[in-house]
């Protein structure tokens, strides 16, 4: 493995790109080969059973990019699929998952009450739960499935009242009613941290951890002497398995236009 390798990074859609653009930004030398799987949107009302499958074939697809790294820059993916990956793909790349860093950011809270949002898949699966248990903190963890944001986001969805109502219906769940902190569980959710932000007013501190996750795959990769230290002249690559008109528009906002965007089926092939 080299460091001037590239950095694969992988969602069902957009939500992971939130993930990437903090990496480009944290990591300016490394070059990113993103993978949308929006032919099977939303991962989170899928079986584990499809997933891991997904999972799998994406995986070989990054690894045949020569990626050093994969970063599964989806909850219900780490929720479903991360043990699986490890030992599919472990000896051959770095995995990281985004509920590891989102945990350790909890461990440093003040806070008692966390609420959590997230998929049905990853609020059923309890990984948040068990991970949080596991820091012996006491506290006290209440999360709810919202599963309408994820395609509400990627959708591009813009009625702003209907956006705010929608939001609100979830937030204001009994199950949510006393929490001091919200974790965003689901690597959409950044896209709609502002509204999140303005329902609570300051009352409860939102937390999407984007900057955590990406500097825990910069100390782990610098530790490793994995961390590109020489300029990458190549342009960042971005496939979908479905080239959706949401996608191209939201890839083009993040990336000012500058991107290298391509159909690409992977699961049809052998
Ligand atoms: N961005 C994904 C996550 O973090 C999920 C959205 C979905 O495909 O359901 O869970």
């Amino acid at each position: 493995m080299n460091s001037e390798f590239p950095i694969g990074i992988f969602d069902s859609g957009i939500g992971g790109l939130t993930v990437a653009r903090e990496i480009i930004e944290l990591m300016p030398n490394e070059k990113i080969i993103y993978f949308g799987d929006t032919l099977h949107l939303p991962y989170g009302e899928k079986s584990k059973e499809k997933v891991v499958n997904y999972c799998s074939k994406i995986c070989h697809f990054l690894l045949s990019k020569k990626c050093k790294a994969i970063v599964i820059a989806c909850n219900s993916a780490s929720s479903l699929a991360l043990d699986y990956i490890k030992t599919e793909v472990g000896s051959n790349s770095i995995i990281f998952n985004v509920i590891d860093p989102v945990v350790d950011c909890v461990n440093n809270l003040q806070n008692k009450k966390i609420g959590i949002i997230g998929t049905n898949a990853t609020i059923n699966s309890k990984v948040y739960e068990s991970k949080i248990d596991k820091l012996k903190k006491k506290l006290s963890v209440f999360s709810l499935a919202t599963p309408l944001l994820a395609p509400m986001i990627e959708s591009g969805f813009h009625d702003a009242s209907i956006k705010k109502k929608i939001i609100a219906t979830y937030l204001k769940h009994n199950k949510l009613k006393e929490i001091e902190t919200l974790i965003l569980g689901c690597t959409h959710y950044p896209l709609i941290e502002s509204e999140i932000k303005n329902f609570y007013n300051k009352k409860v501190n939102v937390i999407s951890s984007l900057n955590a996750i990406g500097l825990h795959i910069k100390n782990k990769l610098q530790k490793k002497k994995l961390l590109n230290e020489t300029q990458n002249s190549e342009k960042h690559e971005f496939f979908v398995s479905d080239l959706t008109t949401s996608f191209q528009n939201s890839s083009k906002i993040f990336f000012n236009n500058d991107i290298n965007l391509k159909e690409k089926n992977i699961f049809n092939e052998k």
